[in-house]
């Protein structure tokens, strides 16, 4: 039975999928850790703020919570620097360089404590004249140097930002960056902005290109610290799911941006609505808050296994958004290996806990099919659920609740491979 369900999705992909990921053999999940950016920006004021500035201390500490805290068992392991941690010139051999005062040991010295941690390290360029918050940028004929120092300074992961450079260059250098980086020999995940330069949507990004390049990529707006601020980002990604979803997979993902939960803009349930949306679009998780005084309850919004499990689904399939009521409910779906899905419920109500009643058969799950659903964030096995039967939620508002499917009995009937589906075919959980 498991023999040729297993035969049945290898056929299935062979035919199914041609093959466009970039081939580092990186990120073959979402990628999962710490940067800087959101919560900590480019506060290079180490004088009056010494604690929070972007500094080597800083990474130290991040480095020493991920490693010590739980972090990097569940998955968390990259520990990325965003903007600011260069000096404001390149050195006479024309070489990038961390600002001395602030990163004295050098990034290579920064590089092998956080690898001593069982920790990966990553950076952030700029393909332009300057990078967004005015350090040096890497220009087409810096590209292959600034790959080479990087390696040589132990990185494994890259964020090539888009400031201050033309579409043209842009698609000259984003290319040329994961042949540098490919010509490295060091292993270097590669995060590209491109496409959050370029509208984000065809004919001006393609997607089929951007896969065979990078391996994960920002499509939309900077996330800042606002409920605001995620619900535009989710609006985006959800209505753009036709182009989005299928450009997902192993080696090659969309990144909404960070994780804000811990910070100082979301509430309780927004905070747990953040990633679980998150999750269900297969986004890589990043968090950006302040590891060493993150509160128990955010801590343990990010912490959660299952969540973690779902997000990382060796599958690879980002889910989509399947119902939109007038209610203000939406549910979203994502399907999972082993014929298990992730359904989110979805709240954008402002007024009080919401009844909502509905069906697997509505959700347009197999029929005949029999589920083990279990709570996401309850943690409990709520029951074994029939398609056909109704069921109710109650969803806080701007909350979600989340649930994850295990089939307990499955309909002999063959059912659809859900992958890459065009337009307007529906989507169905997948039985894998
Ligand atoms: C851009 C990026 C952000 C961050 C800043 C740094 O705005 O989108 O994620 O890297 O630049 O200046």
């Amino acid at each position: 039975m498991e023999a040729v369900a297993l035969s049945g999705l290898a056929l299935a992909l062979a035919l199914a999928l041609p093959s466009v990921a970039l081939e580092n053999g990186l990120a073959r999940t979402p990628p999962m850790g710490w940067m800087s950016w959101e919560r900590f920006r480019c506060n290079v004021d180490c004088q009056a703020d010494p604690h929070n500035c972007i500094s080597e201390q800083l990474f130290f500490e991040m480095a020493d919570r991920l490693a010590e805290d739980g972090w990097r068992e569940l998955g968390y392991e990259y520990i990325n620097m965003d903007d600011c941690w260069s000096a404001k010139q390149r050195d006479a051999a024309g070489q990038l360089v961390p600002d001395p005062k602030r990163f004295p040991s050098g990034i290579k010295a920064l590089a092998d404590y956080v690898h001593a941690r069982g920790l990966k390290l990553g950076i952030y360029g700029d393909l332009g004249v300057f990078t967004c918050g005015g350090y040096p940028g890497t220009t087409l004929e810096n590209v292959k140097q600034d790959a080479q120092t990087f390696a040589a300074w132990g990185v494994d992961m890259l964020k090539l930002d888009g400031c201050y450079s033309s579409a043209e260059e842009q698609a000259k250098g984003y290319p040329e960056m994961a042949r540098a980086l490919n010509a490295t020999g060091r292993p270097i995940v590669y995060s590209c902005s491109w496409p959050a330069y370029q509208g984000g949507l065809p004919p001006k990004v393609n997607y089929t290109i951007l896969a065979e390049i990078c391996n994960l990529w920002r499509n939309y707006d900077d996330i800042q610290d606002s409920w605001e601020s995620v619900l535009s980002i989710v609006d985006w990604f959800f209505t753009n799911q036709d182009v989005l979803q299928p450009a997902a997979g192993p080696g090659h993902w969309n990144d909404p941006d960070m994780l804000i939960i811990g910070n100082f803009g979301l509430s309780f349930e927004q905070s747990r609505s953040q990633m679980a949306l998150w999750t269900v679009m297969a986004a890589p998780l990043l968090m950006s808050t302040d590891l060493r005084t993150i509160s128990p309850s955010a801590k343990e919004i990010l912490q959660n296994r299952l969540m973690i499990q779902i997000n990382q689904d060796p599958l690879g399939i980002q889910g989509r958004r399947i119902v939109k009521e007038k209610s203000h409910i939406e549910v979203f779906l994502r399907p999972l290996s082993r014929a298990a899905s992730a359904l989110v419920f979805f709240s954008r109500r402002t007024d009080m806990p919401f009844r909502y009643t509905t069906s697997l058969a509505k959700l347009h799950f197999p029929e005949d099919a029999v589920y083990e659903v279990q709570d996401v964030y309850v943690g409990k096995i709520v029951g074994a659920l029939r398609t056909a039967d109704n069921f109710s939620v109650v969803i806080n508002p701007s909350g979600v609740v989340m649930w994850y499917l295990r089939p307990m009995a499955l309909p002999v009937q063959p059912w659809h491979v859900a992958r890459q589906q065009a337009p307007g075919e529906g989507f169905h959980p997948a039985l894998l």
